[in-house]
Parts: C-alpha cells; sequence; structure tokens
C-alpha cells in the first residue's frame, strides 16, 4: 500500500494564484478564431472575443495571461494594432505559418479581453526588433494617467483610463527568436529597456520579467544575473523575475511523435521528461539563490506543456495538436512541481490557451471542446491562493528500461476555504494503486473527490466533446486522521479534506 504523510501544521509557502497561469500568442488559431472573432461574426461574442470560449476560461479562473509571444514579441510593433482596424497596418506573421496578421487584435482586445476573463495582465515586450523609446512609449500608452502624447493617443482610441499592466516581460527568448544574442549582450540591454518601463503609479507596480534560460542553459542564467546583479540585488523594481522554458518533447525536438499515436513506451518517456521540470528548477534556483539568497526574484515558467508534431493535415506554422489523458497527467505533474515549489516559482503560463500546443480549448468553426488539460485546470483551481502543506510520498519506480517514473505524484495545499487539498497523479498506464494517506495531529471530518481518469490516448473530439471528463470520485474509508482508497491507473485525482 502507498503512503501519503500530510503535516496540515507546515506550511510551506504561499501558491500564487499565477502558477496556474496561461499564455496566448498571435500564433496559429490562438488569438484569431480561437479567442478573437470580431464584432460581426456569427459565432456569439462579446465585444468580438468568443462567449463559449471566455466563458469556459472564467470556470478555470485564469489568473493571468500572457501576451502577444512568443517570438511573435519581439517581432511586433505595437502601433501596428491600435486606432480603427480598417487602417492598421497588414503584415505577414513571417514566424508562424507565413499567414497575413491584420493587427485587428491589439493592445486594446488584450485588455478587453483579460477584463472579460477577470485576470491579471502580463504583456510582453520587444528587445529583439524593437526600440527602447518603442518599449517605453508602450507602457506609457497602457499605464499613464495624466497629460502625455501616449496618454492623450489612447484617449483618442477610445480609452481614457489607463489600465493596469501586472507583469511586463523585457523580451521573450533573446537567446533564439529573440535576437540569438549572448548573455551579457543581452544582461546589459536588461539593464538599460528595463529603465524605460516606468511605474507611473505606485499604487500600480509594474513587476518586470527578464529573458532567462531555454531548459538548462545554466550558462544563460549565470550570465544574464552576472550581468546585472549589482543592481538586481535589492534595487527596487529592477528586477521582479526571470523567466524560464521547457517543453516536453516526447523523444526530443528531432523526434516528438504525434498527440494521438503513441505507445506505453512513449508514455513513460513523457512523463519521465516532464518530471525533469523539478531538476530545472532547482538547477536555476540554486544560481538565483547565490544572487539572491532572499528569493526576491521569481522564477516564471511562462512557457511549458507538450509540443509534438502538428495534426496531420495542419499547417506545421500553426502547432495545432490534440490532447490526450497523457496530457493530462504531464499538466497534473507539471502543476504538482510548481506548488511544492513555490517559495521560488512565482508564476507559470502553459504553451497556449487555445489551438496552439498544449490548449486547454480547442475550437472548430462555432465549436468548442474542453481537452483533458483544461479538467486538470479546473480540479487543481482550489490550489491557488492556498497555502502548501508539507507532504511527503512513498512511491515505487515504473516505467521503461529508460524512463522509471514514480507511480505517485502530489501536491497538498490549505486553500482559503480551509479545506485541505490534494492533487495525486497516478502515472502508471496500467495498474491501480491502494493509497493511505495520513494527516498529522487533524481528524478529516468530510471528503470530496473528483477524478479524471481513461486510457492513455483517450481525448475529446469534436463529435465526443465529453469522452474525458471527471467524475465524483468516491470510495474514500475515513478513520481520524487516515484516509484509504484506490487510484486507478492513468488518473489524476483530487481530493477536498474538511478538517
Ligand atoms: O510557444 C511557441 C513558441 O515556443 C514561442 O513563440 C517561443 O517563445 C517558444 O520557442
Amino acid at each position: 500500500m502507498a503512503k501519503l504523510y500530510i503535516n496540515p501544521h507546515n506550511r510551506k509557502g504561499h501558491i500564487n494564484p499565477e502558477l496556474q497561469g496561461h499564455f496566448s500568442e498571435h500564433l496559429g488559431r490562438c488569438i484569431y478564431e480561437g479567442i478573437y472573432v470580431g464584432e460581426n461574426s456569427p459565432i456569439p461574442n462579446v465585444n468580438g472575443m468568443r462567449r463559449d470560449v471566455v466563458e469556459a476560461l472564467r470556470e478555470i479562473r485564469i489568473p493571468v495571461l500572457r501576451w502577444p509571444g512568443g517570438c511573435f514579441a519581439d517581432e511586433y510593433h505595437w502601433k501596428d494594432g491600435i486606432g480603427p482596424k480598417e487602417s492598421r497596418k497588414k503584415m505577414i506573421n513571417t514566424h508562424w505559418g507565413g499567414v497575413v496578421e491584420d493587427n485587428s487584435f491589439g493592445t486594446h482586445e488584450y485588455m478587453e479581453l483579460c477584463r472579460q476573463l477577470g485576470c491579471k495582465t502580463y504583456v510582453n515586450g520587444n528587445v529583439g526588433s524593437g526600440t527602447v523609446q518603442e518599449m517605453s512609449e508602450w507602457v506609457e500608452y497602457m499605464t499613464f494617467e495624466g497629460v502625455s502624447p501616449m496618454a492623450d493617443l489612447r484617449a483618442k482610441n477610445g480609452h481614457p483610463e489607463s489600465w493596469k499592466v501586472d507583469y511586463f516581460g523585457v523580451g521573450n527568448e533573446n537567446w533564439g527568436c529573440g535576437g540569438n544574442m549572448t548573455p551579457q549582450y543581452y544582461g546589459n540591454l536588461y539593464r538599460r529597456y528595463q529603465t524605460y518601463v516606468r511605474d507611473y503609479r505606485s499604487d500600480r507596480r509594474i513587476y518586470k520579467i527578464c529573458c532567462g534560460p531555454n531548459v538548462d542553459d545554466y550558462h544563460w542564467t549565470e550570465g544574464v544575473l552576472e550581468t546585472t546583479h549589482d543592481h538586481a540585488e535589492g534595487s527596487h523594481g529592477f528586477m521582479n523575475g526571470l523567466s524560464l522554458h521547457y517543453y516536453t518533447h516526447p523523444g526530443g525536438w528531432d523526434n516528438k511523435g504525434y498527440a494521438l499515436d503513441f505507445d506505453r513506451d512513449v508514455w513513460y518517456e513523457t512523463l519521465d521528461r516532464t518530471l525533469y521540470m523539478e531538476q530545472l528548477i532547482r538547477g536555476h534556483g540554486a544560481i538565483l539563490d547565490r544572487y539572491d539568497p532572499e528569493k526576491k526574484i521569481g522564477l516564471i515558467v511562462d512557457e511549458w506543456g507538450t509540443w509534438y508534431q502538428v495534426e496531420p493535415g495542419t499547417n506545421p506554422g500553426f502547432l495545432y495538436q490534440q490532447n490526450t489523458m497523457r496530457d493530462a497527467l504531464v499538466a497534473g505533474i507539471n502543476l504538482n512541481i510548481f506548488n511544492k515549489h513555490c517559495d521560488r516559482v512565482k508564476m507559470a503560463n502553459i504553451a497556449q490557451m487555445v489551438n496552439v500546443l498544449q490548449a486547454v480549448i480547442l475550437t472548430e468553426g462555432e465549436k468548442m471542446i474542453k481537452t483533458p488539460t483544461y479538467h486538470v485546470f479546473h480540479m487543481y483551481k482550489d490550489h491557488q491562493d492556498g497555502e502548501l502543506l508539507e507532504s511527503f510520498l512513498e512511491t515505487e519506480a515504473i516505467g521503461t528500461k529508460e524512463h522509471q517514473v514514480p507511480n505517485l505524484q502530489e501536491s497538498v495545499s490549505q486553500g482559503a476555504d480551509g479545506r485541505i487539498h490534494v492533487t495525486l497523479n497516478n502515472l502508471s498506464a496500467d495498474r491501480d494503486y491502494e493509497v493511505e494517506a495520513v494527516l498529522a495531529e487533524c481528524s478529516v471530518k468530510a471528503v470530496a473527490g473528483e477524478i479524471l481518469t481513461g486510457a492513455m490516448d483517450a481525448h475529446n473530439t469534436f463529435e465526443k466533446p465529453d469522452a474525458v471528463h471527471p467524475q465524483a470520485f468516491q470510495g474514500v474509508q475515513v478513520s481520524g486522521g487516515a484516509l484509504k482508497f484506490t487510484i486507478p491507473a492513468c488518473s489524476v485525482l483530487h481530493l477536498a479534506l474538511e478538517v
């Protein structure tokens, strides 16, 4: 019998709601079609935003949305996306599929989307091909309230009130698509560009995010921090966060495989590669600890998720892929890891929200489906703003010779509602496990459970939109502070305990 120990009396840190953040780029059918259809579309919309999609996203309490990229961010010139739509510049989205970008979704539309979602804003600026002036004016346009050229322009475009920019990214992947820079070169640019990302209101400070590493590029982390640390340490608002990007490519970048076509070996390889996230957080966290022992700088995992070959017959530049129980496990594992490292990880954004990579929602014309990954976010939402509790799981190694993973993986928090939330994943493709959970010096009054389970490749389609959906989980035996239950193979479980 597997044992899970929970100590409700040892709180390990606060779980920022932003650990369940999202990312939407001008890429494929994420923004256009997936979210924004325009005011004149026959698809029901509010100010151009799909009603069905916004409603579904509100249900998972999206805390924050990153925009406009991604690689697109370092090619984006924000002034192309303001003013009357008919006169907005049309251009080719060279990075993603070579399609026409008509700029009909710009700053005003993004802010309107976040208003409808009720989420925080995370705008990613352009360092790769943009100027300091351009970035500075964008911040002025969005946040300045008095008389100024940019505030006047915003008012002229129909929005006299300023917006709140909660997070601002100073460039994206500047080691690659964002300019192919060295860490020292970028570090110096960061120093310069961030200077002009001004806080125009003392009660609305912008959280500035410096471009961090790709995967295990510790050299980048070291180089950027080395170049900036005389400021990074202590100087308010110079650097609040450092990003990290890590995608799960089942067979590596050159052999990603397909979302729906995989076997048991690839299942374990995918989960093993996902668990690597923890090592990356520890590795980059250790470097950060040297420069920032007080953990003032957040690690911002602003791109994570599975990345497969695109669905056959779709535009390779659109990164459209299906989503199965394998993705549900990838989401559950990552979200548990972020919770467990909430002392350093302050935000994480799955890539991407709709129709791209590990999407929570897929659309086809007026139809919309929720993916298994969506349901995992729904099941984890009670961790938002919770306090991480100490927990320990006795596990056994399972999988293949090359890819061994623990059979179970968990995180536990005490929610704002006072309940204890346990999210437990069974990584086995075919074995159920009996679990005994013991809570130290605490007795459980009631348990509510929900589970997402199915075959490894179970997924939802436009014909069968509810093939995979959470179900009530019964069969938990409670005795004082101990619980006994059986978790089925290939599943994500959420237990809410009243104590
Ligand atoms: O999410 C797709 C792309 O992956 C982003 O544009 C880029 O930042 C990353 O390489």
